[in-house]
């Protein structure tokens, strides 16, 4: 079976509205594989002008638009929180989930990330829950309890089948932004692993789950990361930015 692969933008707290439409304009001569869809992530402002810009050039379906976080509440009193039914108003389908920098800078535990992610499903949102190690689990061999302690949380919360429409985004936190990217052998091991750790649950669920890479990927090191076997894609932070760079990336993911 072909795997879809997915590659997403994560601009983080960057970009603008000139970035949006200059992104969407050179998004719409990116030659992509078959079976690869692009998802773009920008802050939620951007959200509604990256819609309206893709619909006025007529972006085809392979690309998408994301958001970078939600809240797990629907509606109410939660000042500065952005519900899923906002972000199905303005076009959104996918939602970043559980990013390294939501579980260490805001404190998100494993628990709220499964309801996060409960709450993105329930509405037909597709997230994208991130999970990874800090350099210093890695050093002490304990990488893949750390994610299995990341992913075992959203499996009890949303139960193993409807996690058949969850893409997972590995990304070492120790890659994130500083430049050192896993060995395309490395990241094939830890992908492997997680794939493997799903499928001691549900076999048929596992082999249908993207599984994206994400961690100081660039135009260089794309095409290695996304040749192995469990990789089906990125997450790419810094290098999202820059439109030629990112359509590079984009044309290196095969489904
Ligand atoms: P990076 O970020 O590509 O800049 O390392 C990836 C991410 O944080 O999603």
């Amino acid at each position: 079976m072909n795997r879809r692969a997915i590659v997403a933008a994560n601009w983080k707290m960057n970009g603008s509205l000139a970035l949006v439409n200059s992104m969407v304009s050179e998004l719409n001569n990116v030659t992509l594989n078959e079976n690869v869809e692009v998802v773009v992530c920008p802050s939620f402002p951007y959200l509604a002008a990256f819609s309206i810009a893709s619909s006025n050039v007529n972006l085809p379906t392979a690309f998408s638009l994301g958001a970078q976080n939600l809240s797990e509440h629907a509606k109410g009193a939660f000042t500065g929180e952005v519900s899923t039914s906002m972000l199905q108003e303005f076009g959104v389908n996918y939602v970043i989930v559980g990013h390294s920098e939501r579980r260490s800078i805001y404190k998100e535990t494993s628990t709220l990330v499964a309801q996060k992610i409960k709450a993105a499903l329930a509405a037909g949102l597709q997230p994208i829950l991130c999970i990874g190690e800090s350099e210093d689990e890695r050093v002490a061999e304990q990488t893949n309890v750390v994610l299995a302690a990341q992913l075992q949380p959203v499996i009890d919360e949303i139960g193993i089948e409807k996690f058949a429409d969850v893409v997972v985004a590995y990304e070492p936190v120790w890659a994130i932004g500083t430049g050192k990217t896993a060995s395309p052998e490395m990241a094939q091991t830890t992908h492997q692993f997680i794939r493997e750790f799903i499928a001691k649950i549900d076999e048929s669920v596992a082999v249908k789950v993207p599984l994206l890479y994400g961690g100081s990927v660039n135009a260089t090191n794309c095409e290695e990361l996304f040749a192995q076997a469990d990789i089906d894609g990125g997450l790419i932070g810094g290098a999202s930015l820059k439109a030629e760079e990112f359509k590079i990336i984009c044309s290196a993911a095969k489904g």
